[in-house]
């Protein structure tokens, strides 16, 4: 196991393709991460949607999304998840604390539908 996977080459690999290099999005159809205030809220959240994906509609910066965002479970690591949501806490302006490995491991001890994730983002 890894100790310290490095969340800007788990973004660079995974995430760019969506959230833009800068966590920019595209407007409507995938959302910013920068300035978004859910990305710098509940830790247990953000697992969840990292872990499980998430899909329905929701509001973030004032732009209405409904898409799919893809579940990692399967392909990353709980060190590389917590890597990742912490390095989209920290860049493009963003400031929140960092999110500890233990918390994804918690959270992927109790598996989600991406709707049930929804349920769970703060509004
Ligand atoms: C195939 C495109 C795609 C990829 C790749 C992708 N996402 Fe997403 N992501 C989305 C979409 C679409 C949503 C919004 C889902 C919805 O509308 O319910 C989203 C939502 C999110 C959210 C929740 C934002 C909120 O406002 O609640 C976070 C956090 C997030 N993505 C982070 C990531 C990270 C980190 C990666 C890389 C590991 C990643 N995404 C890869 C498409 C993608």
């Amino acid at each position: 196991m890894q100790a310290s996977a490095n969340g800007a080459q788990v973004y660079t690999a995974n995430c760019v393709s969506c959230h833009g290099a800068q966590g920019a999005g595209v407007a409507g159809a995938f959302p910013a991460l920068a300035g978004n205030k859910a990305v710098l809220g509940d830790d247990k959240y953000l697992s969840n949607v990292l872990l499980y994906g998430l899909q329905g509609q929701i509001n973030a910066n004032g732009q209405v999304y409904n898409g799919v965002m893809p579940a990692w479970a399967a392909s990353l690591t709980d060190a590389e998840i917590s890597a990742v949501i912490t390095h989209i806490r920290v860049s493009w302006g963003n400031n929140a604390p960092a999110v500890a490995e233990a918390t994804v491991k918690t959270e992927r001890g109790t598996p989600k539908s991406a709707s049930q994730v929804l349920a769970q983002r703060p509004q």
